[in-house]
């Protein structure tokens, strides 16, 4: 079956689907985006991602492109058309196609791309055996809590996670604090199994598997810290895990080559996941 993608109003092939050379999301990076699970064929936790759209939009002073009915409408569609059933849609909204100059341009129409594609099998040593992190300094801009499809920085330390042999790797502030992986949420478990993340403030991005998991610990009764933490704190923390809506909720056992507790998947890491995926299953 091929690929169909949406793009600006019309269902295309997905080897044919193209916007122009002078898009400002291409030239600019002058855009944002959403990558929502799909999960037994319908969209998991729609709303809260399309709320964050539509912050991420009002924070850039980009229109939507069209009402949030229309918008559930075409991705319905491309689950459907693609024939998903477990899988990811990704959907990106550009300020629209102006002659190149930085300020905005008078009138432009936001150009909204959808696509979705089928998961990749998780690989099961990755929740079994849990995975292992890198540290690096977190050079990005000061507004990490727009979901911006200015991913350079994102993108170089997600290879240098790759050639460290690690998952992902988790960014470090001026001031020594973690703030998030490349495409991931950070928490730890201190020694006193309070779960410590931090707040959703503009050095991360408020993940949806984020929010979603913050339910969850409140209704087990875990005790919850909203605040930044350091390396030396991650690496003595009793258990250590991450979370995205591609990584449901995975295990760090190693940070910078170190264990983290007696270096396997802990059991808070192991019961909050299986809550998510519980949730994931059957959302409330
Ligand atoms: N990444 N932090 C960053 C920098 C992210 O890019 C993401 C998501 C998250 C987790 O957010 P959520 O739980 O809503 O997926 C945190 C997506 C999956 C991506 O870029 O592919």
């Amino acid at each position: 079956m091929s690929r169909i993608a949406y793009v600006s109003g019309a269902y295309v092939p997905h080897r044919q689907a193209a916007v122009h050379i002078e898009d400002r999301g291409y030239q600019f990076a002058d855009g944002v985006y959403e990558v929502i699970a799909v999960r037994g064929g319908t969209l998991l936790d729609e709303e809260p991602h399309l709320q964050r759209l539509h912050r991420s939009l009002k924070e850039l002073r980009i229109p939507a492109p069209m009402s949030d009915t229309a918008l559930g409408i075409v991705l319905r569609e491309i689950v459907r058309r693609n024939n998903i059933n477990a899988g990811i849609v990704y959907l990106q909204v550009t300020r629209g196609v102006a002659p190149r100059d930085h300020a905005f341009p008078r009138s432009a129409t936001p150009t909204l791309v959808v696509t979705a594609r089928a998961s990749r099998r998780p690989d099961p040593r990755q929740w079994e055996g849990g995975i292992g992190v890198v540290t690096i300094p977190d050079i990005r801009w000061r507004r990490c809590d727009i979901k911006s499809i200015a991913l350079v920085a994102n993108v170089l330390g997600k290879q240098q996670a790759r050639e460290a042999g690690v998952f992902e790797a988790w960014q470090v502030d001026g001031q020594g604090w973690i703030t998030e992986g490349t495409s991931t949420n950070a928490w730890i478990v201190t020694n006193e199994a309070t779960v410590v993340t931090r707040a959703a403030d503009n050095a991360i991005l408020n993940g949806v598997t984020r929010l979603a998991l913050l339910d969850i610990i409140a209704r087990e009764g875990c005790r919850l810290d909203e605040r930044p933490f350091t390396v030396e704190e991650a690496k003595t923390a009793r258990e250590a895990f991450l979370t995205s809506t591609t990584s449901d909720v995975l295990p760090v056992v190693r940070i910078d080559g170190a264990p983290v507790g007696d270096g396997k998947p802990g059991p808070l890491s192991r019961q909050l996941r299986a809550a998510y995926l519980a949730h994931a299953a059957s959302p409330a």
